[in-house]
């Protein structure tokens, strides 16, 4: 039978430190609905299913797009986002939404991703310039190049690999699999070769590239289909190179 209405279970919590605790909603079903649109209904009248008056569900979102990864939560268990989680997509039985579990709470699904945001510090993800005047056309960058360093680009620091990295959380210093990526996206770059060895000591460390397990979570559910477990084989293979340089004095 079609389904008619749309039932979400969603855990809750008010503040960092309070008690987690669960509200079930329900509201007529329309065609082409996400999860953010249901969000948002709840937000119009929050009512519980129970009828019972609570406050809005707070969540992050911004592009609506899936290019943000602002939006990104569990939904039945699952790290996605939840801006473009069509809700026909999911099974028809209550629709559980959870907060990332990897990242502290700020409330209810919204989770504070700073630590994600550090380790791009930590690699210096970024090419450093020396003006923002005209510097003419860059280096020419190959074909394959391009393509590469395209597929490495659209990481959203979404955080779903994160969630799926066992080697990530709050007991380990694991920069986690975002960060590395753009070690290898980066260290590409023309311009941003120049900080390669800088780049490469960040994570030679602890905490550093070592402590993938390789388990291939993450590879898995990234949604833009970034290829991380080829670039961890690749900076392997650039650590090593600095690792040895380094042995006869380089
Ligand atoms: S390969 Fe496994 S351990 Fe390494 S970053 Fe990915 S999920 Fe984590
Ligand atoms: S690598 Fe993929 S899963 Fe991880 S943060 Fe970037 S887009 Fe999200
Ligand atoms: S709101 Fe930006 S990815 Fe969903």
């Amino acid at each position: 039978m079609a389904r008619t209405t749309i039932e979400l279970r969603i855990k809750r919590q008010d503040t960092p430190t309070a008690a987690p605790y669960w509200e079930e909603f329900s509201m007529p079903w329309r065609a082409n609905m996400n999860v953010i649109s249901c969000l948002m209904e709840i937000r119009k009248r929050p009512v519980t299913r129970a009828g019972q008056k609570t406050t809005p569900i707070a969540w992050d979102a911004s592009c609506l797009e899936e290019v943000c990864g602002s939006c990104t939560m569990l939904v039945n268990g699952k790290p996605c986002q939840s801006c473009t989680q069509l809700v026909d997509k999911l099974p028809d039985a209550p629709i559980v939404l959870e907060p990332l579990t990897k990242f502290p709470i700020v409330r209810d699904l919204q989770v504070d991703r700073t630590r994600m945001f550090e380790g791009l510090k930590q690699v210096k993800a970024w090419i450093a310039i020396d003006g923002t005047h005209d510097l003419g056309p860059g280096p020419r960058v190959s074909e394959s190049e391009r393509e590469i360093a395209y597929a490495f680009s659209r990481c959203m620091t979404c955080g779903c690999c994160m969630e799926v990295c066992p080697q990530f959380n709050d007991r380990s210093d694991f920069i986690g699999p975002a960060p590395l990526a753009q070690v290898r996206l980066f260290n590409a770059h023309p311009t941003g070769h120049m900080n390669a060895r800088e780049r490469l000591e960040s994570i030679m460390g602890r905490g550093g590239l070592s402590e993938c397990g390789n388990a291939q979570n993450c590879v898995e559910v990234c949604p833009k289909e970034i290829p991380l477990t080829e670039a961890f084989g690749e900076l392997g293979r650039q650590t090593t190179g600095l690792w040895l340089k380094k042995l006869f004095g380089g």
